[in-house]
């Protein structure tokens, strides 16, 4: 732990949130291209990134509303495959653990996030506190799978791993796929789960980043921002 700035006492969840948002400026690398994930904490993060839009050369995102949000603060959205390379990625979790592994995809975009993370050279997590766990698998894990095969990924979960996996009700993926959420899971190897489930016929994605684990976390805590590494 390093930094932590001292914030008032008794912030709501969202105000960390806000806070790691804000604070997440630090690594964004001026004159480039910024790879931005979804979800609340990274709302935040577009818009105190709106603040500094004319000094980067746009963004990556990595779902349809953040690229709404974006365009709506007039920020440059480029297509991901019109980049080879950008410095950072910020993304929040639903769950990091001590080595920077994480279960994402609570909001349903883990795919597109995970392509994002990959074209970046570091991966910068905002997360509050609630987040960082000792063993993933709290929460429940999402898993992008092709509709048809969703059935007999569930019962793999469960047969192989004791996991007990249930279709996400009214999600469809901006890839137009099926969101299955696994619970019972204690996920002490990570990057072998991730590994393992991927090859999985029908699985698109599984929401463990492990390979594409955050090398910075700031962590929204009531004493401040906590820069985990
Ligand atoms: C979306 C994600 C999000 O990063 C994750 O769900 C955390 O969301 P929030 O910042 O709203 O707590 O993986 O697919």
């Amino acid at each position: 732990m390093e930094g932590a700035l001292p914030v008032p006492v008794n912030m709501t969840q969202d105000e960390l949130k806000a806070l790691v948002g804000q604070a997440a400026l630090a690594y964004v690398v001026p004159g480039t291209v910024v790879g931005v994930g979804t979800g609340s904490t990274v709302n935040h993060f577009i818009d105190a990134l709106a603040t500094m839009k004319d000094r980067i050369a746009g963004a990556v995102s990595s779902s349809v509303a953040s690229t709404e949000r974006l365009r709506a603060h007039g920020i440059t959205v480029l297509d991901a495959a019109t980049v080879t390379s950008i410095p950072v990625y910020i993304d929040g979790a639903d769950e990091i653990d001590h080595s920077g592994h994480m279960i994402k995809g609570g909001g349903a975009a883990l795919t597109r996030e995970k392509i994002v993370a990959d074209l970046a050279e570091r991966f910068v997590c905002i997360a509050d506190e609630s987040k960082l766990v000792e063993v993933l698998g709290s929460y429940p894990l999402p898993v992008e799978v092709i509709p048809m095969a969703a059935a007999q990924v569930a019962r793999r979960f469960e047969r192989q791993y004791g996991g007990q996996a249930t279709l996400r009700a009214g999600v469809v993926t901006d890839n137009g796929n099926a969101i299955l959420d696994v619970r019972g899971l204690r996920i002490t190897e990570p990057l072998a789960m991730e590994t393992e489930v991927n090859q999985w016929p029908g699985v698109v994605t599984v929401g463990i980043f492990g390979r594409h684990r955050a090398s910075v976390c700031l962590l929204g805590t009531a004493a401040g921002v906590r820069t985990l590494t």
